[in-house]
């Protein structure tokens, strides 16, 4: 009892308690130090896990906005968008990690595409530029419209974060970027494009076909340049130049199942449309195509008249 009074009672010199609180102060100091020092790494993996869940995240507004012009692997669409994932246009880059987890990337192949352009900022920044202010005047021929703007400051429809995200995503495909040429370039600046070809006039049938590729719905899944810019099925801007090469190509003739296989281009795009599972096509705007997605219901549902129609205006787009 004695003891406790003189706890509470205690009171010690000036000195004493400005020692006590200095010794304190020190001690709390150096723990703060201690926990921080040891959690240095960890802060290095909430960066890569902040990073890698933006890009997540912009995967996902990716797909949603951006697949349908410039393709779900970024090689670009014909007429609709230009490759966004290939080496000439996001460089290539390695990723680095640095001792204390920081995740960081070394340029290791710069992009043509940006020099050629005369842009000195970074690849994300373009991106972001272009996402969220769009691009107000076409800058080729090749393009069928101008460039969305995406960002609500600029009357879109995506948040701050959502234009980062998808500006993220884009740029990370620097890191394993498509090298090979299967891809849709955009037209080097000042050159305007490569000029389109004259456009034959066309009958008042093939007119008529013109029409139908639009009523009968083929423009949800097919572009054709100047008319449709469905993004599902193949581009069919040539597809009476790539029936008739189809024909001659092994790779169909050897693939070609439950019906015989095209000799002309006519026969090739009639079972096209009749049987779309006797051949798959093996490319599609966004990976490879499937079977099944193309309806198998036209040869009952297409009046004759409308189907020769429609094929005599395939036949045109060479
Ligand atoms: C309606 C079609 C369309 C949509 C949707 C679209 N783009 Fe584009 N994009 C284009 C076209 C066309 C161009 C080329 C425009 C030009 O140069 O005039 C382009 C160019 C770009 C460029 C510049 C490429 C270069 O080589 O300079 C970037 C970056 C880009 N788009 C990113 C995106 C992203 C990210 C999205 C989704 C948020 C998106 N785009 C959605 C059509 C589209
Ligand atoms: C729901 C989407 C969808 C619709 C609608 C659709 N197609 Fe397709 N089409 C595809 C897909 C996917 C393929 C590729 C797979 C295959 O070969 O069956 C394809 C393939 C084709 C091909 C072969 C292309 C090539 O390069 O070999 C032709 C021709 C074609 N479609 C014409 C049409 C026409 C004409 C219509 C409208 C009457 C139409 N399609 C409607 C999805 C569609």
């Amino acid at each position: 009892m004695n003891l406790f009074k003189k706890i509470i009672t205690y009171r010690p010199s000036f000195t004493v308690r400005i020692l006590a609180g200095l010794v304190g102060f020190l001690a709390m100091l150096s723990v703060c130090t201690i926990v921080g020092i040891s959690d240095i790494g960890a802060l290095g993996e909430r960066d890569i896990n902040f990073k890698a869940r933006s890009i997540e995240a912009g995967a996902r507004t990716y797909a949603e906005q951006c697949a349908r012009c410039h393709g779900l692997d970024g090689k670009g669409i014909e007429a609709n968008g230009p490759t966004l994932s290939h080496i000439s246009f996001v460089g290539k880059s390695e990723e680095t990690i640095a001792a204390n987890n920081v995740l960081g990337s070394k340029e290791v192949t710069k992009s043509t595409r940006l020099t050629q352009l005369g842009w000195t900022g970074s690849l994300v920044n373009y991106i972001r530029g272009v996402v969220a202010a769009g691009i107000p005047i076409k800058s080729a021929a090749d393009w069928e419209t101008i460039h969305p703007t995406f960002s609500q400051a600029y009357g879109g429809n995506l948040r701050e974060d959502e234009v980062n995200n998808v500006s993220n995503y884009v740029a990370n495909w620097a890191l394993a970027p498509y090298e090979s040429d299967d891809v849709i370039l955009p037209p080097e600046p000042g050159t305007g494009g490569t000029p389109r070809p004259t456009a034959v006039p066309l009958s008042a049938e093939q007119e008529k076909g013109k029409e139908l590729v639009v009523s009968l719905g083929c423009n949800a899944c097919h572009a054709i340049r100047g008319v449709m810019n469905g993004a599902v099925g193949p581009n069919m801007t040539n597809i009476a130049t790539i029936a008739e090469g189809k024909v001659t190509d092994e790779q169909y003739k050897a693939n070609v199942k439950d019906q015989p296989a095209a000799t002309t281009a006519e026969e090739y795009i009639v079972q096209s449309i009749y049987h779309p599972n006797a051949y798959i096509e093996p490319q599609c705007p966004q990976g490879a195509c499937a079977a099944g997605i193309m309806p198998q219901t036209y040869e009952q549902s297409i009046p004759a008249a409308d189907f020769t129609a429609l094929v005599s205006y395939l036949l045109t787009l060479k």
